[in-house]
């Protein structure tokens, strides 16, 4: 079983290299079933997760050829075929479910087991079977089975009792061909919403006032091939900027949008991190004397829940009492019990954490218990005297590109073993 041994305790320094959004990519490829025209993506994350939805298409007969090395992938869909990916890798990830509102699109119907994912919480479905129904497809559940059946989409007014990345990006797909108008309130407004609506865009699709509490899909006939560089992880930047200031060190991060991370950086900033920006990149000095904060996790432009594990990590270093409460997730916490392991002091009472910063922590062996709470134990163990080593980390690689060879880049003692 593969492990990440961290010596931690060194400073970093230098430069890392950001890839595209995991989150991105996922509903890009999803959206790609809506096209029998060839699409091309351009720096494409070489991801598990990616793996894994590339694997699903082609049992519906896609003809997918991913360029490693060029960090390109090419999709062909002009074949694609009703068939049922196997429960076991549609439960992998929950953004299988993804591929609902574009499969249901193309051929009217779709069967589908109900998604797996990261344990962080029930995570229903119900705003994506919502939307669908809106849309007039009818939904049985059966048997851990969803069977979506439509004789014709039509578009209609939706508004999400909550702004699901998930349900938005399904609802945005189903009515791609819809007839008519289709109106989301209370969208997502997640940088991802409009990295999809700009590859559909690009395809000849009408989707307007992605990024935004509204939007609007008016349906298109058909659309055409495009080839797509998906926006840069700003959870993989954020975790990054995160490393700086958990081992006090200064190094700047290429490849990141500014904007995408400004709940971050406001965040960074209020604990007397110093960061400058700089065009695609970002400076972040974290060698300074940090300040405790409190965190809510909100949706975007709110604190991402994707960053809370992280967080956490960096404020068990940081002198004082720090409050962060999870607002997303119900179970959003696994990462504790490990934290506590390596010396550090949490108190969980419902849906907060009460943190008392310690002065060191110490290295221990942990277990990865979600993709993020993955990061944030390499960050703590980055930090941590001694070593630190980390079980089950195929759920880093869900997410993270190569993330101990990028550590190591800039000075972290990181290895993956085999033991
Ligand atoms: C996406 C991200 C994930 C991130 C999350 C919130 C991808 C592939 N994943 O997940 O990394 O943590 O956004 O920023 O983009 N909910 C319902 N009913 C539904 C759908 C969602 O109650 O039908 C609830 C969920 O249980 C959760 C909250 O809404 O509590 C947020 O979920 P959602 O925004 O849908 O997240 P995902 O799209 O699954």
């Amino acid at each position: 079983m593969e492990k990440i041994l961290i010596y931690g305790g060194k400073k970093l320094s230098g430069e890392v290299n950001i890839s595209s959004a995991k989150n991105s990519i996922l509903p890009i490829i999803a959206a790609s079933i809506l096209c029998d025209k060839e699409c091309v993506i351009e720096n494409a994350p070489m991801l598990e997760d990616v793996f894994v939805i590339c694997e699903i298409l082609r049992i519906l007969n896609s003809n997918i050829k991913i360029d490693e090395e060029n960090k390109r992938i090419v999709i062909d869909n002009s074949n694609l075929t009703l068939a049922e990916p196997s429960t076991e890798l549609v439960r992998k990830m929950r953004a299988s479910f993804l591929i609902m509102g574009p499969m249901v699109a193309r051929f009217g119907k779709f069967k589908i087991s109900l998604p797996g994912g990261c344990n962080i919480g029930t995570r229903p479905i119900d705003l994506h079977l919502k939307g669908l129904a809106a849309l007039g497809v009818d939904i049985n559940i059966e048997h851990g089975y969803v069977e979506a059946n439509t004789s014709k989409l039509k578009g209609s007014n939706i508004y999400l009792d909550f702004p699901s990345v998930g349900a938005t990006e399904n609802i945005i797909m189903a009515s791609i061909f819809a007839e008519g108008e289709t109106i989301i309130e209370n969208a997502a407004e997640e940088p991802e919403i409009v990295d999809l609506a700009k590859f559909l865009n690009s395809m000849g699709a009408n989707v307007i006032g992605a990024g935004t509490d509204k939007i609007r899909i008016i349906g298109v006939k058909e659309l055409k091939g495009t080839v797509h560089k998906p926006i840069y992880d700003r959870v993989e930047a954020g975790t990054f900027m995160v490393a700086a200031a958990i081992t006090r060190s200064k190094i700047k991060i290429n490849n990141v949008n500014h904007e995408h991370v400004k709940p971050i950086i406001a965040k960074l900033t209020e604990m007397n991190v110093d960061i400058h920006t700089m065009g695609d990149s970002i400076i972040v000095d974290g060698n300074r004397d940090l300040k405790p904060v409190d965190i809510k996790t909100m949706p975007y432009p709110g604190f991402p829940t994707d960053m809370q594990a992280q967080m956490m990590a960096l404020l068990c270093t940081v002198n004082g009492t720090s409050i962060i409460t999870e607002t997303m997730y119900e179970n959003r916490f696994m990462h504790t019990p490990e934290l506590k392991r390596m010396g550090a002091k949490i108190k969980l009472d419902g849906r907060s954490a009460v943190i008392e910063g310690v002065q060191k922590l110490t290295g221990a062996e942990v277990k990865t218990t979600d993709l993020r709470a993955g990061a944030a134990l390499i960050l703590a163990g980055l930090a941590a005297e001694g070593c630190t080593k980390i079980g089950d980390i195929y759920h880093i690689d869900r997410g993270y590109v190569n993330i101990e060879n990028k550590f190591k880049s800039i000075g972290g003692n990181i290895n993956r073993i085999e033991e």
